[in-house]
């Protein structure tokens, strides 16, 4: 593996600034095994992470220093920053008008296509913004490439321009792509308009190599380079030959980080939080979501199916309560947050109709409590995790290794986890709700035998790599791509 300066570029850098007590900012880091690994290998290289001043407080921060460069230390830990700071309504244009509402619903496929979305003067002035401070991320990369040469790891669908504003500015950068989300089918992307569609696509063309969590994921991507007429695509060997150079195109399922997980599941906070639901349950069986509030995870219809359980199964109830552990989210987007009403008036609706003195079946939490979704982890039988596209989903590989039920995983075989996951897990159609009913029900009638079989394979799988083994890997392709290029 090469052990050249490594920069991250992202939207949301791995420390955010917030109040303390005594008013003052202070760092705060954000949660998660790839901010571990990618600042680890940030660090270990004498690199440097390129972010977004998401907030007035990291826009306060980022003006204290003549090009936004800090060096905050959390919990010991030192991270190198830059952070672009843009004006607030430009970043808004470019975060929610573009990244979190165009592209985000264009690579799930959410588009209601009946009425949204409407391409008009305003979505102009957003891509307009989404190209400046893609813009701004690429100079500020190209400026520290020139004082010291470095390969640069560009994340996710934010900065989909950066790879090819970066090779404009620094010919013969080295640049991975990784796209940690869906990356859309033909139909999606055909009813895009031509100034957007190419932007995007040769946008990611400008790296050396690009990443996705599966290769349903890089298929669509090879699929989507074919209507660039001046690109032609291998795809077989995954490559496209674009304005002289070849692009790689490589798969690299992301993992979790198993030993803090661990080590957090072992915590007095995570004994508490069980000791609280194991009472809650009272001895009844648990079906257990964990979720963001967000429409691809496709809350509502893991509700109908519940309901449609209920009815088909009557002998259940009393005998199982659902638990669903929800993150708010983007809740500045219209759709989010009647998403997260529909959500609590459904679960309302199925304790008003099934509901009795002594049993509630769905309960519904809206929070951010990582330690009670670590307990809810280790005590359930079912977990549902039924999205209806996701890059990878996280929680079908926390859940097996912290469960210690031999729960069993229901899973979308729309989910990027399916693909080393999907043999151990009951498959689920996300659309069909009836089938889901079914699978809740097979689950919980799994033989003792079979659940454990099935466990161990889940956590085996789960288990397999680090978030650092899967920077490692990129690194190692893109020095192959970025040497047969040299
Ligand atoms: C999810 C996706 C990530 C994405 C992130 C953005 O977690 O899996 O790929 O980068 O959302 O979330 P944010 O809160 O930063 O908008």
């Amino acid at each position: 593996m090469t052990a050249r300066r490594i920069l991250v570029a992202s939207n949301r850098g791995p420390v955010s600034y917030v109040a303390g007590d005594d008013g003052a900012l202070v760092p705060k880091r954000g949660a998660g095994g790839l901010v571990t690994a990618l600042s680890g290998a940030v660090q270990t290289t004498g690199g440097l992470w390129v972010a977004s001043a998401m907030s007035a407080a990291d826009r306060e921060m980022a003006a204290s220093t003549p090009t936004g460069r800090l060096d905050p230390v959390v919990d010991e830990a030192k991270y190198a920053l830059r952070l672009i700071a843009e004006d607030p309504q430009t970043y808004d244009r470019f975060y929610n008008g573009i990244s979190n509402h165009m592209l985000w619903f264009l690579h799930h496929a959410l588009w209601n296509l009946p009425y949204a979305p409407t391409l008009d003067s305003g979505t102009r002035d957003d891509w307009e913004a989404y190209r400046r401070v893609n813009g701004r991320f690429a100079e500020a990369l190209a400026e520290e490439i020139d004082r010291n040469p470095a390969d640069v790891l560009v994340q996710d669908y934010h900065l989909s321009l950066v790879p090819a504003a970066l090779r404009a500015r620094a010919a013969h950068a080295r640049i991975a792509y990784f796209h940690h989300i869906p990356f859309a089918g033909s139909v999606e992307l055909s009813l895009l308009p031509g100034w957007i569609r190419r932007d995007l696509l040769t946008g990611l063309l400008g790296a050396d190599l690009v990443g996705f969590q599966a290769a349903r994921w890089a298929e669509n991507f090879l699929t989507a380079c074919r209507s660039l007429e001046d690109a032609q695509v291998d795809t077989r060997r995954r490559q496209v030959r674009w304005e002289d150079r070849i692009v790689q195109v490589g798969v690299y399922p992301i993992t979790v980080e198993t030993d803090s997980l661990l080590e957090t599941a072992d915590s007095p906070a995570v004994a508490a939080r069980t000791t609280d639901l194991e009472r809650w349950l009272g001895g009844r069986r648990l079906l257990l979501r964990v979720d963001r509030t967000e429409p691809s995870k496709n809350i509502l219809r893991g509700f109908q199916a519940y309901e449609e359980f209920l009815r088909r199964y009557p002998g259940w109830r009393r005998k199982v309560c659902f638990l669903a552990l929800l993150n708010p989210s983007r809740q500045s987007l219209p759709e989010y947050r009647r998403y997260t009403d529909a959500c609590r008036e459904a679960a309302e609706a199925i304790n008003a109709a099934f509901g009795e003195p002594d049993w509630r079946p769905v309960e519904l939490r809206i929070n951010d409590d990582f330690d009670e979704v670590v307990a809810a982890y280790g005590l359930y039988d079912v977990l549902l995790v039924n999205p209806v596209l996701d890059g990878m989903n996280l929680v079908a590989k926390e859940g097996p290794l912290l469960n210690r039920r031999d729960g069993v995983l229901l899973l979308s075989r729309t989910a990027g986890a399916f693909a080393e996951l999907g043999r151990q897990a009951l498959a689920l159609d996300p659309l069909d709700v009836t089938a889901t009913a079914d699978a809740i029900n097979a689950a919980l009638r799994m033989p003792a035998g079979e659940r454990a079989r099935r466990a161990g394979g889940l956590r085996r799988a789960a288990g397999a790599g680090s978030p650092a083994d899967w920077v490692a890997r990129q690194m190692a392709d893109l020095d192959r791509a970025a040497t047969r290029e040299e």
